[in-house]
């Protein structure tokens, strides 16, 4: 079963309280009083946000954090923490926390935080806008606004935080759909077994324990958009029956005799290279070309900095309002920082940034400290000798690739860009990868 949240406390009173103040907001909810009784849930149900003490007998909420991130790494853990310092804090977050309350709190600090995790209620009010300042995106709008007045597929390509699902809604939300239902699925958090029937349904008795018939997502999503998110992770049994459902507009339930008729957009997301996973036949050429009718890449942030400063500014003003900090400032330096960091996480790494920045900020402006800023993933350093760019560029992609031994995947990642660049760049500079490696 698919579940929203757990919560895990020891304390029994506590524990109860968290359960009431978010029972309040519909959601479906198990609280158990260990992080053993927790796991063993973890083998039933997938929950997307687990809400867990720190402070427990036996296991900690640190140590569940690491094995629920090993079980279910989609799933957002909440630590709560009574004794907790900047520092702690930001230590969890490391360790794949997603984020942390401070006791004491109040029901309304928990529910804040707890909604930013369910995008549908939360992103969709508060991050509704789509900021940008640079051509790239400019365009990426526009192929966006043009995909939403006709019906045809549309394929969500990006790097991981480039606001992939942001612009998913905003085509839903600009096309005559609009007032019909916008249905989002994530291929890679649902096991290859439940989610055939979470996207085709199924009638009572297809399985044991199907006591009831239930409605697929595709028919759910009838007459409106269906968001297929993590496509490449889709197992090839389901792509092919996905290529059916796409080719014949209706689809069948599990266990199911009648095949009923749906009428949706479809808009598939994936931040992996799809041509590759083809050519390495890990996807369906056939379904490739089905969902990719209208491609629309977005660019990763790196590549476009104009934005960096209108997504802080628009981020500050939105966190500063939260944390009742409204004359809470920016540094000139640390603002140059943020325009030269290289922004592995893209604008969901800007974004949670400027929000802790905006919570540790001490005085009146925030400070290159306040970012916690991973220093190594910085800059390159140069050497004083001066060439050609391009020539620059041309060295750094052979030491890139000796360093990774002709690993494209690494080297592009460590030299920022993506695999595709990398591997167009090999090409214009004719760079020949064995002998590179022979040298
Ligand atoms: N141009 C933008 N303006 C404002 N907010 C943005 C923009 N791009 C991304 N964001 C914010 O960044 C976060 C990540 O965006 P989103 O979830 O759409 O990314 P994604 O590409 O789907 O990421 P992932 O591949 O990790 O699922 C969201 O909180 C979103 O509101
Ligand atoms: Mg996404």
């Amino acid at each position: 079963m698919i579940k929203d949240i757990l919560i895990v406390d020891d304390e029994v009173s506590m524990a109860k309280a968290m359960g009431e103040a978010l029972k309040r907001m519909k959601y479906d909810i198990d609280i158990v009083h260990s992080a053993a009784e927790a796991l063993e849930l973890f083998e039933k149900n997938i929950y997307k946000v687990v809400v867990s003490d720190v402070r427990m007998e036996k296991m900690s909420g640190k140590e569940l954090l690491k094995k629920i991130k090993k079980l279910s790494p989609k799933t957002s853990v909440i630590l709560v923490t009574a004794y907790g310092t900047v520092q702690d804090a930001v230590e969890v977050m490391k360790e794949g926390a997603s984020d942390y309350i401070l006791k004491p709190f109040s029901a309304e600090q928990l529910q804040n935080t707890v909604r930013r995790y369910f995008p549908s209620d939360f992103s969709l009010q508060k991050f509704r806008e789509i900021i940008f300042k640079s051509k790239s995106m400019e365009k990426v709008l526009k192929l966006a606004e043009k995909a939403a007045m006709v019906n045809a597929p549309v394929l969500i390509q990006g790097e991981s935080g480039t606001g992939k699902e942001m612009l998913a809604r905003y085509i839903h939300k600009n096309s005559s759909r609009k007032d019909k239902p916008y249905i989002a699925v994530n291929c890679a958090a649902i096991p290859e077994n439940l989610l055939e029937s979470e996207l085709f349904g199924y009638e009572k008795g297809a399985f044991t324990g199907a006591t009831s018939s239930k409605p697929g997502k595709f028919e759910l999503a009838d007459g409106g958009t269906i968001v297929l998110d993590e496509i490449g992770e889709l197992h090839s049994s389901l792509q092919s029956k996905l290529l059916r459902v796409l080719q014949e507009g209706e689809v069948d339930r599990l266990g199911g005799v009648k095949t009923i008729p749906v009428d949706v957009r479809l808009i598939s997301i994936t931040n992996k290279d799809l041509n590759e996973l083809v050519s390495e036949g890990k996807f369906r050429e056939d379904l490739f070309f089905r969902i990719n009718v209208i491609p629309i890449e977005i660019p990763p942030l790196r590549e476009r900095p104009e934005d960096i400063e209108y997504l802080t500014t628009y981020f500050l003003n939105v966190y500063r309002e939260e944390n009742g900090k409204k004359e809470l400032k920016i540094s000139a330096k640390t603002l140059k920082l943020l325009k030269e960091y290289s922004w592995p996480g893209n604008v969901r790494e800007l974004q949670n940034i400027i929000q802790r920045a905006v919570i540790f900020a001490g005085g009146k402006e925030i400070n290159p400290e306040d970012l916690f800023l991973d220093k190594n993933r910085k800059k390159i350093k140069l050497s004083d000798e001066l060439v050609r760019l391009d020539e620059m560029e041309r060295r750094m992609i052979i030491m890139a690739l000796k360093k990774t031994l002709g690993n494209r995947k690494k080297a592009a990642e460590i030299l920022g860009i993506s695999e595709r660049t990398l591997r167009n760049k090999v090409k214009e500079y004719e760079l020949n990868i064995e002998e590179i490696l022979r040298s």
